[in-house]
């Protein structure tokens, strides 16, 4: 790859009218770093993503990459590669045509452009379609050649605005696994763009978490999915239950929360403290049937709807009580019986009250 990155930092804020879209956004990404920005729709995913190829001009702040501000050179000289959600190829242009078009407009030589267009097309898997055209080919191959044709002039950044969103599942799947194939293979620095968790969790090295142009947290997978910082992101990282509890007492990293009057114990959190109000949240997935060895953290509830998933069923519980709970299982599980449910405390993960 031509010039690669050292560091790209970004401190960035857009105003659409009065309204703030991006509030000072702060990022630094590192060389072969994959970086996702993750969100629900408008929560400013693109914009920043545009701020950052030069295509949206910020409202404040600065960019620098290797140190040197960015913010004045234009897209094209930024050596950043763009792929979009709907391919944006050039439908007059057979697939060498339009992989090879960056190359022709910066006049490198024939035998060049038709080596550096082969040897692409055989990594994104279209050897043998270079005469083909955009509409005789499928979503799949489409966004490949979109690739292709942003990887073959060696950007130095690449940016993926949710390039798999127009897929099917399955294609979505593969894809992904292509993406981050080349990725690596390449040595490349990514920053994609995606509202799909499933997606930021299995490509991303770190993932940025937005909400309405907020940054929410920056971590990697592992952070975002266990140690969700606060209730938006846990509720997008797919917790399905919030409880909301008054801490009590805390002892040996274990700490009591009392959610109409019945006691929880969680595992203690840097930051909570006794007296406080707080939200405990559990994944469906984390939720066991079944009563516990030692008594914490049984409950008892009635089915009340199913949802089949496949593999699995997710179920809601109304618990003795009268709260609700969703909790996933293998087993099946039909509306009316009656369950004895654990909460293990260390999958009880400490939130504030919003
Ligand atoms: N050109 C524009 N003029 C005015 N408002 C805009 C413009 N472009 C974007 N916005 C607003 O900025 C906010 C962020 O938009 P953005 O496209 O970055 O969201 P996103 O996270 O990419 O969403 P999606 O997942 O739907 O693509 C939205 O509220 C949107 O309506
Ligand atoms: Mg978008």
């Amino acid at each position: 790859m031509a010039d690669s990155i050292d560091k790209l930092q970004v401190s960035i804020t857009k105003r659409y009218g009065g309204k703030v879209v991006l509030d000072h956004l702060p990022l630094e990404v590192r060389g072969r770093e994959f970086v996702t920005f993750l969100g629900p729709s408008g929560c400013g995913k693109s914009t920043a993503l545009g701020i950052i190829a030069g295509l949206v001009l910020a409202s404040d702040g600065e960019m620098h990459l290797n140190g040197r501000r960015i913010d004045d050179i234009p897209p094209e000289k930024r050596g950043f590669g763009m792929v979009f959600q709907n391919y944006a190829l050039f439908p007059h242009l057979t697939v060498f045509g339009n992989v090879a078009f960056g190359l022709e407009l910066q006049n490198r030589p024939a035998a060049e452009i038709r080596q550096r267009v082969q040897e692409m097309l055989g990594l994104v898997r279209l050897a043998g379609y270079e005469d083909r055209y955009p509409g005789q080919l499928s979503g799949g191959q489409q966004q490949r050649v979109a690739i292709a044709r942003a990887l073959v002039l060696h950007p130095r950044l690449m940016l993926f605005d949710e390039p798999l969103s127009n897929l099917d599942a399955k294609l979505r799947v593969e894809m992904r696994a292509e993406i981050k194939q080349l990725h690596a293979r390449l040595g490349l620095t990514s920053i994609y763009v995606t509202h799909d968790q499933a997606e930021a969790l299995s490509l991303s090295d770190r993932i940025v978490v937005l909400r309405e142009g907020v940054l929410m947290q920056v971590g990697t997978p592992q952070d975002i999915h266990d140690r969700p910082k606060n209730v938006f992101v846990a509720d997008f990282m797919g917790f399905r239950n919030f409880f909301d509890v008054t801490l009590g007492p805390e002892a040996g990293g274990v700490i009591e929360g009392t959610f109409r009057g019945l006691a929880l114990q969680a595992k203690a959190r840097e930051g909570y403290h006794p007296g406080e109000d707080a939200v405990l949240a559990i994944r469906p997935e984390d939720v066991r049937l079944g009563r516990p060895a030692d008594g914490a953290n049984a409950l008892r509830g009635k089915v009340e709807l199913v949802e089949y998933l496949g593999r699995e069923q997710e179920a809601e519980i109304s618990l003795d009580g009268g709260a609700r709970l969703w909790v996933r299982s293998l087993e099946k599980l039909s509306p009316g019986d009656t369950l004895d449910l654990t909460l293990p405390a260390d999958k009880l993960v400490l939130l504030r009250r919003e």
